[in-house]
């Protein structure tokens, strides 16, 4: 039986100020039976860790290094993030394929970083609303997961989480029906399923994009949906709990 994760995505949004208040609402919070764990900007990690320790609730970077150290101006490496107190490093982000042009490879190539860190990869996949359209979904996201199963292979797979992120539903208030997202989801399972039935059985498939309070609960009561990860919703202690408790 998998466990269900509820995942913040907090992207740039925020100050110190509304960082602390965020994270002490959750901590006041009643989270259900869900794992949660929080992404703030990396700026914020050591800060959020700190105020985290002891609460059963995880960490995560938004981004990975797909270097271990050296002239990288900008990057953090996988070690760093371990350092602050991650056990989650958000991968392959749409944002970040799309805005800052992060190919197939090197987000395998972050992923595997990350995991050489002990670090677990959220590995973000999903089409485009042109993709859907053209009826190449499957495609898509075929090819970003097999670029990781290249570098990791499924061993590697069996110590991520997979975050469904239909791009079309990213920030935009368009969710993906249950119907839509379990397809997917199934998919993805079925995919990994021909590899090693035991890590498919077991992997997290997280479902993002425009996830809230009103319709968290039908998308999370599908067969292959294991949680959320969780943008603009995330942003309010309330609505995140409100996920969480319906997971
Ligand atoms: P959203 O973002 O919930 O604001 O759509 C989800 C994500 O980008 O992970």
């Amino acid at each position: 039986m998998r466990s269900s994760l509820i995942a913040g995505n907090w992207k740039m949004n925020g100050s110190l100020q509304s960082v602390i208040d965020l994270v002490e609402g959750i901590k006041a919070g009643d989270p259900g039976n869900a794992e949660l764990a929080v992404c703030p900007p990396a700026v914020f990690l050591m800060k959020v860790g700190g105020m985290l320790a002891e609460t059963g609730i995880s960490l995560g970077a938004q981004n990975v290094c797909d270097r271990e150290a050296g002239a990288f101006t900008g990057e953090i490496s996988a070690a760093m993030l371990k350092e602050c107190g991650c056990s989650y490093a958000i991968v392959g982000h749409s944002e970040r394929r799309a805005l800052y042009l992060e190919s197939d490879q090197l987000v395998a190539a972050r992923f595997s970083m990350a995991l050489s860190a002990g670090i677990i990869p959220i590995l973000c996949v999903g089409e485009t609303l042109d993709e859907r359209e053209q009826g190449v979904t499957e495609t898509v996201v075929t090819r970003q997961i097999d670029a990781v199963l290249d570098l990791c292979g499924i061993e590697g797979i069996a110590r991520a989480v997979i975050a469904y992120e239909p791009v079309w539903a990213i920030g935009t208030g368009k969710v993906a029906t249950p119907g839509q997202a379990q397809a997917v989801h199934a998919f993805i399972r079925a995919k990994l399923e021909q590899l090693d039935s035991g890590v498919a059985q077991q992997v997290q498939i997280l479902y993002g994009g425009s996830m809230n309070p009103s319709n968290a609960a039908e998308l999370l009561s599908q067969p292959d949906i294991d949680g959320g990860l969780i943008g603009g919703a995330a942003l309010k202690a309330d609505d995140f709990l409100a996920i969480a408790q319906s997971a």
